[in-house]
């Protein structure tokens, strides 16, 4: 697989950190319209896998490998073609949530992420990975405002969140270069502002002047 020179933004958190309501307003940034998608998901086959993995009971392992048979479909049929067509491509979680779920919340062997990594992308990894951090409790308050059905993931108690958490951290201090850490707990128009300065720094001939 051979990557591109378009952007692949990765957007990352626990449970409640409020990523997914920040991506449309990165989006609007780009020249180019960029394809927005998700993990588990973003593909037909990776959508029913999404659904099986939210809320049918499974081993830890079964669950990353599933994690990361969706991936495989997802890069393959959508995001290294669209990359390859020039198109940047925001992505709602990818493979460091593998690590942050099945390694730090799960507690699967991290060689075992390490494994199915290099066997899905080898060579490929995000061109930068904005991680929304923010306290587990926090988290848990926001997933309560907003009421619903909870998935299996978002029923975790706050220790599996706390282990999520510190994975998420500890990949990010190992691999500083891809990623920025965003504190969480602001307003989502100070986030869009730090998100909005990363991306003129890293990205400006991509942006709308
Ligand atoms: P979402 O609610 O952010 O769309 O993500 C669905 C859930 O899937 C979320 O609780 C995190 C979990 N997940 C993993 O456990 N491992 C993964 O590799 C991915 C992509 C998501």
């Amino acid at each position: 697989m051979n990557a591109s020179t378009a952007p692949f933004l990765t957007f990352e958190g626990i449970d409640g950190a409020g990523k997914s309501s920040r991506i449309a307003a990165a989006a609007a940034l780009f020249r180019t319209p960029p394809l927005i998608t998700r993990e588990p998901g973003g593909t037909p086959l990776g959508e029913r896998l999404r659904e099986v993995l939210l809320h049918q009971p499974m081993r830890p392992m079964t669950e990353a490998l599933l994690m990361f048979a969706a991936r495989r479909e997802h890069l393959e049929t959508v995001i290294l073609p669209a990359l390859a067509a020039g198109r940047p491509v925001l992505c709602d979680r990818f493979s460091d949530a593998s690590f942050a779920y099945q390694h730090g919340g799960r507690e699967l062997p991290a060689a075992a992420l390490e494994a199915l990594e290099a066997l899905t992308h080898p060579d490929f990894a995000p061109s930068l990975t904005f991680l929304f951090d923010l306290d587990p409790a926090a988290a848990a308050a926001r997933l309560n405002n907003m009421g619903g059905e909870r998935d299996r993931f978002e029923r975790e108690q706050a220790d599996f969140f706390a282990r999520v958490r510190a994975a998420y951290l500890a990949r990010a201090g190992r691999e500083a270069a891809r990623f920025a850490v965003l504190d969480a707990a602001r307003t989502p128009a100070d986030i869009d502002a730090e998100i909005a300065t990363l991306l003129q720094q890293r990205f400006p001939t991509w942006l709308k002047t």
